[in-house]
C-alpha cells in the first residue's frame, strides 16, 4: 500500500506532526510550500486574513509526489481562521483528489474542529478514514509534552493505515471475485 503524508506549514507544528505520521506509517512527504513567504504575526497576519476570507489562491512551488498515485492520503494543515490553509484551494484547483482513502490531520491554537469540517466537506469525493486535531505540539514547555502529542499522532495514523490496508485487501479479494466467476 502507498501511504503518503501532504501538508502545509508555517511554524513546524503541522510539519512535526506530518513527520511522526510518515515516520510511523512509512510514508512519502510532500510539503505544498507557498511562493510569497509569510510570518505568522504583524501585517502578515492580516495579509492571511485577507487572503482567507475573500479566498485567494496564493501560489505554490510544485512539489515531490502526486497525491492521486497513493492509496492513502494523510492530508494535514494549520488552521487559519478557522479554515483550512489557502494553499490547499490552489492545489484542488490543479489536482482533483477522489476516490481515494484520506485521513485528515490539523494543528491549531485551540481545540476547534472547524478546519478539518470545510476540509472533510471539501474532499467528500473520497473516503475520509478518520480526523485527528492537536494544539501546537512544538510550542509545548516540556519536550515530553511534544513527544506526548507527537506519539498520540502517529498511533492514530497507524490504525488508519492498518484500517486501509485491510479495506485494500477486502476491495482486492471483491475484485478477483468478480473477475473470475465461473
Ligand atoms: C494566520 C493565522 C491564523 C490562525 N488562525 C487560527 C484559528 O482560527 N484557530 C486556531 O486554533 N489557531 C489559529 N492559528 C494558530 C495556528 O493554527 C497554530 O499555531 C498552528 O499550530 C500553526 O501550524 P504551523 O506551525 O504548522 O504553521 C492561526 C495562525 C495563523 C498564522
Amino acid at each position: 500500500m502507498k501511504v503518503l503524508v501532504l501538508y502545509t506549514t508555517l511554524d513546524g507544528n503541522t510539519e512535526a506532526v506530518a513527520e511522526a505520521i510518515a515516520k510511523k506509517t512509512d510514508a512519502d512527504v510532500s510539503k505544498i510550500v507557498r511562493v510569497s513567504k509569510r510570518h505568522a504575526y504583524g501585517i502578515d497576519r492580516f495579509r492571511l486574513w485577507l487572503e482567507v476570507t475573500f479566498k485567494r489562491h496564493p501560489g505554490i512551488f510544485p512539489f515531490k509526489h502526486d497525491p492521486r498515485d497513493y492509496d492513502l492520503i494523510f492530508i494535514g494543515t494549520p488552521v487559519w481562521f478557522d479554515r483550512y490553509n489557502p494553499v490547499f484551494d490552489t492545489l484542488f484547483e490543479v489536482i482533483k483528489i477522489y476516490d481515494r482513502k484520506i485521513a485528515l490531520f490539523s494543528t491549531g491554537e485551540t481545540d476547534s474542529q472547524k478546519a478539518l469540517d470545510k476540509f472533510a466537506k471539501k474532499l467528500q469525493d473520497s473516503v475520509i478514514l478518520g480526523r485527528y486535531h492537536c494544539i501546537e505540539p512544538i510550542f509545548e514547555d516540556k519536550d515530553e509534552d511534544t513527544e506526548k502529542i507527537l506519539d498520540e499522532a502517529a498511533t492514530w495514523a497507524k490504525g488508519i493505515a492498518d484500517e486501509a490496508a485491510k479495506m485494500i485487501e477486502q476491495e482486492e479479494f471483491e475484485r478477483r471475485k468478480t473477475i473470475f466467476k465461473p
